[in-house]
């Protein structure tokens, strides 16, 4: 049923499961010896986050943001709004922001800025998706699942006003379904 919302599948079950290792080795890898705090955007990061850190070989620690996001809409206003902060202090700590999606940029810029003021001992961002055609503020992840194109994407925890974040796999969605052509 679903599947009829969608113009075609991106990235499959098994193309996101492969590379999520492959990212949980990379960050493995690049923080032995240390205990980095994994900090997740929410909503659209727990399916991600939730595969990642199982793919993590390291002890580790988590917590998550809240920001605001796009409502209902497909295009970003810019604005961004912290709506829940983290529960613990990241002073001295290694942290990597954990993001569904790196588009405009303007979330993770800011959020970046905003976690460096606490002086942590280092931040990276590690994003599923990244749309490098859109970026408007300049923001670098270190850890990067796929480029996809410039389309909008649903499933594995993205969402079209707060539906197909359960989909397993991600999909284009047929313009007609919000309002396009
Ligand atoms: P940015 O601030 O423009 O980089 O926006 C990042 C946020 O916008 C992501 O965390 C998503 O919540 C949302 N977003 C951007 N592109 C898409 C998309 O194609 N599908 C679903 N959500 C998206």
């Amino acid at each position: 049923m679903m599947r009829d919302d969608m113009e075609r599948i991106l990235l499959s079950e098994e193309e996101i499961r492969s590379r999520i290792r492959e990212l949980g080795a990379e960050i493995t890898a690049d923080y032995a010896g240390k205990e980095p705090l994994f900090v997740g955007v929410l909503k659209g990061s727990f399916v991600f986050m939730a595969d990642l850190i199982r793919s993590v070989d390291l002890p580790c620690g988590m917590d998550f943001m809240v920001v605001s996001s796009y409502g209902k809409g497909t295009k970003t206003t810019g604005a961004v709004k912290i709506v829940k902060d983290l529960s613990q202090d990241i002073e001295d700590r290694d942290v990597v922001i954990v993001e569904d999606i790196l588009d405009t940029g303007v979330t993770l810029s800011y959020l970046t800025r905003y976690l460096s003021n606490r002086n942590p001992a280092s931040i990276t961002i590690a994003t599923l998706l990244d749309k490098p055609e859109r970026r408007r503020a300049a923001v670098q992840a270190k850890y990067v699942g796929f480029t996809v194109p410039d389309a909008f994407v649903v499933g594995y925890g993205l969402d079209y006003a707060e539906t197909y974040r359960n989909l397993p796999y991600i999909g284009i969605l047929k313009p007609s379904v919000y309002g396009g052509k």
